[in-house]
Formats: structure tokens, sequence, C-alpha cells
């Protein structure tokens, strides 16, 4: 399906964007950059914002998201905004009990271990999410009015760590109940996966249809899963949540005007809405994220960007991995970090800088601030090791 030509992608404000085109795999001149949890605590203004309002109403106040998401855009300068929200929001909005914990995380009423369970859930209609999403829509059109050029990523939880969730009841260290459950009941965790994946790809579709110019699939705990039980029984419902928003594409140079122009854009190359899988700790799922439909392989801080590129095939994008455990280190260990961190990434076809999971809450948002001037005053193509 053609985007709307007021996109931003189809409009041609920000096809042109460093974000876009390095997750299309060209390298622009200098490495885009953006943090995972740019928004939230890091940042005072966040906090001061934040304050008697809880996380999901927060979520769902098109005025308030859209300030969160536009207050590191701000501040730091960095290359993309990524929508404030959370991968449960449209959980919640489909009917289940779910809160968010302060310090914790996502927390369920009710934790679904059997199949019956499963049956009660799936129950839940997912097509309700067509009106109820209404306030996220709002929250993506007033961000993209604001950011201009600078591309607004949309995002969504991929259905195993969405699963991991709903089965654990909470947050939790191993996701055993998880993986017993899809050992157990082969056909109870299909129909749970499935499910999820409705919702979640309905999630990601209706920021991107909104005006989102990217798509990131969070698979945050695909790394407690081996090679096996990650391509048998959790890749097809990722592949099904990505094919919510694979089919939207744009005429790159713009949308025709008039009748004159629309032979052009009949000879123009048609591209698809880049979409970004990432998880942690899944050094040795790379290759079976990225066949999921994805374009760009996000990568955690354990794999070095030339060893993620080689397991690759060396033919996608990457994005990460700065270690955000030396943003709070002196500044000269943290530069030299990143310096490698671009080294190694030019072994890829493009390179997105990132951190390889999110801005820890206790980080000095000046850090963030002088690592992207940084970044920007490099360049892509100078030679950046000494
Ligand atoms: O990156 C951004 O700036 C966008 C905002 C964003 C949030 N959640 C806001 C948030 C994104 C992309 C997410 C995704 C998300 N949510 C993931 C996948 C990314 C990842 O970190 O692996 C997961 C696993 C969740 C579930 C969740 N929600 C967790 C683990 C937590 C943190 C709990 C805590 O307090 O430490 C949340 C709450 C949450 N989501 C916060 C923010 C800013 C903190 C809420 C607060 O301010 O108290």
């Amino acid at each position: 399906m053609n985007l709307d030509a007021q996109h931003p992608l189809a409009s041609g404000l920000t096809a042109d964007a460093r974000l876009i085109r390095a997750y299309q795999g060209t390298r622009p001149e200098v490495t885009p950059i953006w943090f995972m949890r740019q928004a939230g605590r890091s940042l005072p203004e966040y906090r001061s914002l934040r304050v008697g309002t809880r996380m999901l109403d927060a979520c769902l106040d098109p005025e308030m998201a859209s300030e969160i998401t536009l207050q590191p855009v701000r501040r730091h300068n960095v290359d993309a905004g990524i929508l404030f929200s959370d991968i449960v929001i449209p959980l919640k909005l489909v009917g289940v009990d779910v809160e968010i914990v302060a310090g914790m995380g996502p927390v369920l009423g009710k934790a679904v271990r059997t199949a019956k369970d499963v049956a009660e859930l799936t129950r839940l209609d997912p097509a309700v999410l067509d009106t109820s999403l209404t306030p996220i829509r709002q929250a993506v059109a007033r961000t993209v009015a604001e950011l201009g050029s600078t591309p607004l990523i949309g995002f969504a939880g991929a259905p195993f760590t969405l699963a991991a969730y709903l089965v654990e009841g909470g947050p939790s260290k191993d996701h055993i109940n998880a993986r017993t459950l899809m050992h157990a009941d082969p056909e109870a965790w299909a129909a749970l996966m499935a499910w999820t994946a409705e919702v979640t790809g309905r999630f990601l579709r209706a920021q991107v249809l909104a005006g989102a110019s990217a798509a990131q699939l969070f698979d945050s705990w695909a790394g407690a899963l081996s090679l096996d039980d990650y391509t048998r029984y959790v890749a097809p419902a990722s592949a099904a949540a990505i094919a919510h928003v694979r089919d939207l594409t744009y005429a790159e140079g713009g949308t025709p005007a008039t009748d004159a122009d629309q032979a052009i854009e009949e000879t123009a190359t048609r591209r698809n809405v880049p979409v970004v899988h990432f998880g942690v700790g899944t050094g040795e799922l790379l290759k079976e994220m990225h066949g999921v439909g994805a374009d760009v392989v996000g990568v955690d801080y354990r794999v070095p960007l030339d060893e993620a590129n080689r397991r690759l095939g060396g033919v996608v994008p990457v994005q990460g991995n700065i270690d955000p455990a030396l943003l709070a280190a002196p500044w000269p260990v943290l530069e030299v970090h990143v310096l490698d961190v671009l080294e190694r990434g030019r072994t890829a076809p493009a390179h997105v800088l990132n951190l390889g999971h999110g801005v820890p809450p206790l980080t000095d948002p000046n850090v963030l601030t002088r690592l992207v001037s940084f970044v920007h005053e490099i360049g892509a193509s100078a030679p950046v090791a000494s």
C-alpha cells in the first residue's frame, strides 16, 4: 500500500535524512546517531513533566507523549525521535490488565500460563485497536509536525518479548514459564504468538501510517532462546508482526502532484519503510532476526559490529552498539570506545550509531549531547582510528 502523499517519507521531507539513507544501506557523510530510551528518566525535563502522571497514562496523552518524544531531540540534536510509548500499550488498549511499576517494568493482573488462559486472552479482539489507537496516532501526528525533516521512529515489542511478560505475569530473568509453555503446549503457544503478532503489528502499522518514517521491533528478551527454539517457536510470529508494515511503500523523489509527474513516478524507485529488529544477548540469532523481514539489525554491546556484520553476511546495515556502562566512564575512555565502534561499524554496508541497550536512568544527559556533537563532527568517511 502507498503511504499517504503527506507522509514525511512520501513528501520527501525525511526521505533524504541521514538515518533513512543509512537504514536503506547507503553511507551518509556523517554517521547518524540516536539513543534507545533517549526520552525518559535521564532528562530532568522528563522527570518534572511526569510528576503525578502514571507511565501508561502519559503514553496515552497525545500532548504529553509528543512533548516527551521531542525533549531529547531538542536537547541532544539526535538524528531521530522515537515515539514515547511502551511495548505494552497495545495490550492495554485491547483490554489486558497491565500496568508499569516504576523501577520494575510491566506487571500483569493475571499471568497467562495454560491453554485455557491463552483461549481467554485471545478472545480479546485486536480489531478494537482500529479505534483505541487514536491517541497514539494523534501523538505521532503532533510529533512529526514539530520534527520537520528529522524522522520519527515508531516501535513495537516483538511477539516473544510481549509473550514473556504475559506468561510470566511481569519481568523475569530467564523467562522460564514462557519457554516451558512453548514446548509443553506448542498449540497454545502458537495461538498466543499469532494473537500477540497481530496486536503488536497493528500498533506498529498505526504509527507508520500516522507519520513515522521507520519502525523498530524490540525483541528484548529473545536472547533467552536457543537458535532452534527461536527459529521454530518465535521467528514465524515476528515475521507476521513485521508483515503489518512490510507492504507500506513510497516513491523515492516524492509523490506526484500532477498527472505529468505521474509518468516520472512510474519510473521512480519504490521504497519500503525501513524496519529495524533489535534484541539483547541475541548474538547467536542475528541472521535469523534479519531473516524475518527486517532491513536493519540492532546489535547489543556483547558482539563487536565487525563480527556482527560477518555473521550477517556483510550485506545488512547495522545499528548499535556503544556499551551503556561506558556513558558513566571518564570522557577519554568513552571516546576511545566510540571510535572503536565506528571503526568496526565501517565494515557493514551502513551503520547507525546507538547504544547496545537503553540509556541508564542515572546517565548525565550532557554526556549524550557531547557524544552526538562528537560523532557529527567526525564525519563518516574520515579515518577515525589513531
Ligand atoms: O526509547 C525511547 O526513548 C522510547 C520510549 C520507550 C519506552 N519503552 C518508554 C519507557 C521504548 C522504546 C520502550 C520499549 C520497551 N518497554 C521495551 C523494549 C526496549 C528495551 O528496553 O529493551 C521493553 C522491554 C519495555 C518494557 C518496560 N517498560 C520496561 C522494562 C520498563 C522499565 C522499568 C523501569 O522503571 O526501569 C518500562 C517502563 C518505561 N518505558 C519507562 C520509559 C521511559 C520508564 C518509566 C518511568 O519513567 O518510570
